[in-house]
């Protein structure tokens, strides 16, 4: 784990308030995997104080992608940055995907902005496995398809793809396809990992899903990051060290 500066080399900005960071670090962009974190020091003032954890979105030679969208004081700040400047990162933190299993199919589902560690992920499955993702929001303004393949889309107002959550156009999918082997890969809101945990332990398929929750440290120092396991209602993981991906069947949500 390193402190390091990282210079911005390009901004690319996606319609609905998405931006894409490219950042050059030879020593990040060899080491990081799929799912695994950046907590990034936004200012050098006070505020914010504690560090933003951020997905690796994707990897190229020695390059590295940042998504995100403006939400509070931290990535509104993170957004004026331009080309050419520095940013202090922390990292590479956590437990990525584990794509090493016996699968032949990967299923991937993105709701919002969950979709940012799956362009990489896609990269590094491509042409190893079948990937199928879906991708889910609440209008067709939260759909983000960047780096990905073979894409399904759910919206909650009909307004892209499925009416409905990208959970019910999963399960009709499924009942559809055959027996391949398949492994899901999630990252979303709350309630879609809620729904998606129940269905992927209904069709006894293997899910892993990356968690999110604000967190301080990144590295477990701090205990500011709990999720429950099932091991031991009284034990308590960290998102940031145990995760933030873990086995479906690993935590209680
Ligand atoms: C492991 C991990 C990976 C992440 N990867 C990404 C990523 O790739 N791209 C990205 O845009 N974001 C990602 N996030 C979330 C990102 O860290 C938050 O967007 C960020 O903390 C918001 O910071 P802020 O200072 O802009 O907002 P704040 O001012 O801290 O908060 C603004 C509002 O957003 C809410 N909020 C803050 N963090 C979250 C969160 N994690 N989930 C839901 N609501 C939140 C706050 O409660 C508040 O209402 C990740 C979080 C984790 C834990
Ligand atoms: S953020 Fe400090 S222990 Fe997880």
């Amino acid at each position: 784990m390193n402190i390091t500066e990282n210079q911005i080399d390009e901004i690319i900005e996606l319609e609905y308030n998405i931006h894409i960071f490219k950042i050059i670090s030879p020593e990040i962009a060899s080491k990081i995997n799929p799912g695994e974190f950046l907590n990034i020091r936004i200012s050098e003032l006070a505020i914010p104080f504690f560090r933003r954890p951020f997905s690796v979105c994707d990897v190229e030679d020695e390059f590295y992608y940042l998504m995100f969208s403006t939400m509070g004081t931290g990535t509104k700040l993170l957004a004026t940055k331009k080309p050419g400047e520095f940013i202090d990162v922390l990292g590479p933190l956590g437990n990525g995907f584990n794509i090493e299993d016996d699968f032949d199919r990967a299923i991937i589902i993105g709701g919002g902005l969950g979709v940012a560690p799956f362009p990489y992920l896609t990269r590094q499955l491509k042409g190893k496995k079948e990937i199928i993702s879906f991708i889910g929001g609440r209008t067709k303004n939260d759909v983000i398809t960047y780096g990905l393949e073979n894409i399904s889309v759910a919206t909650e107002d009909g307004s892209l793809g499925f009416k409905g959550n990208v959970i019910e156009l999963l399960e009709k999918e499924l009942d559809k396809t055959d027996k391949v082997k398949s492994k899901i890969f999630a990252c979303g809101p709350l309630p879609m990992l809620e729904a998606l945990k129940i269905l992927a332990e209904q069709k006894n398929i293997e899910c892993e899903m990356s968690t999110e929750c604000t967190m301080a440290c990144g590295f477990g120092i701090c205990q500011g990051c709990p999720i429950q396991s099932t091991a031991d209602e009284d034990k308590f993981l960290l998102v940031c060290k145990d995760g933030p991906v873990f086995n479906s069947k690993e935590i209680i949500l």
